[in-house]
């Protein structure tokens, strides 16, 4: 990025009455596209070691090198010095259930045994909008606290589930998309709705929440062997009714899923068949996993802009399968990551990259860490299609941002002080970090997580 010069309209100027207006010093990165060809990040990658980012009224409105850009700063405008930490886009999770995070890491059993022994007890609880809103709370300041400030979350079959998680993201200003659980069969009564229910509820939830504040509705159909149907044929309706709305399930985790399913749907040529069948895929359709699928699949979610949300330790704890990023990324396939938690084991995304990464290491392949960093940013934002609001740092987006601090911990600290480039930086603090290497979550601008030093003004 070039700096403005004194004449150059981008010269900002002096700071408005009443407006807020503050300046962020520290080593920006960011990125502009996906860095999948190059192992240099070429133009995909923007980095500025000593940074600075502008940021007015909750957007970013200029940054680049602070020696650059800052003689043409009001000389009264705040500073908020984080120098020494990168300054990186809010994490985005593109699957995660809010309802599972109290029953995390629960022993010793496949997908199919695990839902019925962990996650439809817990759920059940979320017929009370009492403790709703009191995990929906607690599940924020945890994706806070990791550094995720847009999620696509699931909630449980009941309609309090979701209300209760988009009053809770209202009032954090976040920016999240959810929706209630639609599931009419194969689960117990106290966790079924029906097709004229789920239809209804689901209407009501978006003329309520869908495109209020920063707030998205997501149709949440469980999985094909728990909607009937009809009520597939009931999301589809949703989907024509409300073509902005997202829709969000799982598809060909584990094999003995794949093979129920095959038993509900034998007219259908696959898993993913049985959803397009219905008319469920599209660019605003993002499935859970996706590991046991074929080339046809493939080439039919690239056709479509279908989104594969590949959720690394949700597959090793289920002990699910391995995502094929190569043969995704051979046939265009969108691509997202998602934690899964309650069946992903963090609610950090750099947790989720470290696995990723061994993940596609054992496909004998290779994830570099430009990408994984793409993946947790951008390519979560270009995923949900949000990547003209956020999961970059760029003139004009939300200033949804993380200070991450490699030197929280002395492993790291001594792990990366030798390293010889950024790009090793990078992969040491996506291999070693977690949830302490997140100084300060800001959303809109304002500081939402963590602690940041005073505002310096030039004497
Ligand atoms: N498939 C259907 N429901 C679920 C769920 O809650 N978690 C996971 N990981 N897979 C599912
Ligand atoms: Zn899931």
């Amino acid at each position: 990025m070039t700096a403005p010069s004194p004449t150059d309209p981008r010269a900002l100027p002096a700071m408005p009455r009443g407006e807020q207006v503050v300046a962020y010093r520290g080593s920006i990165l960011t990125c502009r596209d996906d860095p999948k060809e190059a192992r240099a990040p070429g133009r995909a990658v923007e980095f500025y070691e000593d940074g600075v980012m502008v940021v007015r009224d909750g957007r970013i409105e200029t940054l680049g090198d602070r020696l650059a850009i800052a003689p043409w700063l009001p000389r009264d405008l705040p500073v908020i010095d984080h120098s020494g930490r990168f300054l990186v886009p809010g994490f985005v999770d593109t699957h995660i259930h809010y309802p599972q995070t109290d029953i995390i890491a629960s022993y010793g059993a496949e997908l199919l045994e695990w839902l019925e022994r962990y996650a439809f007890p817990a759920e059940r609880a979320f017929a009370d909008p009492a403790h709703a809103d009191e995990v929906a709370a607690f599940f924020l300041d945890q994706l806070l606290a990791n550094g995720t400030t847009t999620a696509l979350v699931f909630g449980t079959v009941h309609k309090a589930s979701a209300e209760a998680f988009f009053a809770a993201a209202q009032a954090r200003d976040l920016r999240m998309i959810a929706g209630k659980v639609m599931m009419d069969r194969h689960a117990p009564d106290w966790l079924s709705d029906t097709p004229e229910s789920g239809y209804a509820d689901a209407k009501a939830l978006i003329d309520a929440w869908h495109g209020r504040g920063r707030l998205g509705y997501a149709l949440t159909p469980r999985f094909a062997p728990t909607s009937s149907p009809a009520q597939l044929e009931s999301v589809a309706r949703l989907m024509r009714e409300y073509p902005g709305v997202h829709v969000q399930s799982h598809l060909a985790e584990n094999r003995g899923e794949v093979e129920w399913m095959r038993q509900l749907f034998p007219e259908a040529r696959s898993y993913l068949d049985v959803y397009e069948r219905f008319g469920l895929l599209g660019p605003q359709a993002v499935y859970a996993h996706c590991l046991h699928l074929d080339d046809d699949d493939r080439a039919r979610m690239a056709a479509t802009g279908t989104v594969a949300a590949f959720c690394p330790t949700s597959n090793l704890f289920l002990g699910s399968g391995l995502f094929d990023l190569a043969a995704a990324d051979a046939h265009g396939m969108r691509v997202g990551i998602g934690s899964d938690v309650g069946g992903g084991t963090s609610f950090s995304m750099i947790r989720t990259l470290a696995e990723a990464y061994k993940v596609v290491k054992l496909t004998g392949q290779t994830l570099t860490p430009w990408r994984a960093f793409y993946f947790a940013t951008l390519g979560g934002a270009r995923a949900l299609g949000l990547d003209d609001r956020i999961g970059s740092l760029a003139p004009g987006r939300e200033a949804d941002f993380v200070v991450l601090d490699p030197t929280t911990t002395p492993l790291m600290a001594r792990r990366l002080a030798r390293a010889q480039s950024l790009e090793e930086r990078l992969f040491a603090l996506v291999m070693l970090g977690d949830d302490r290497v997140v100084r300060a979550t800001y959303v809109q601008g304002l500081l939402a997580h963590g602690t940041a030093p005073e505002p310096f003004v030039r004497p």
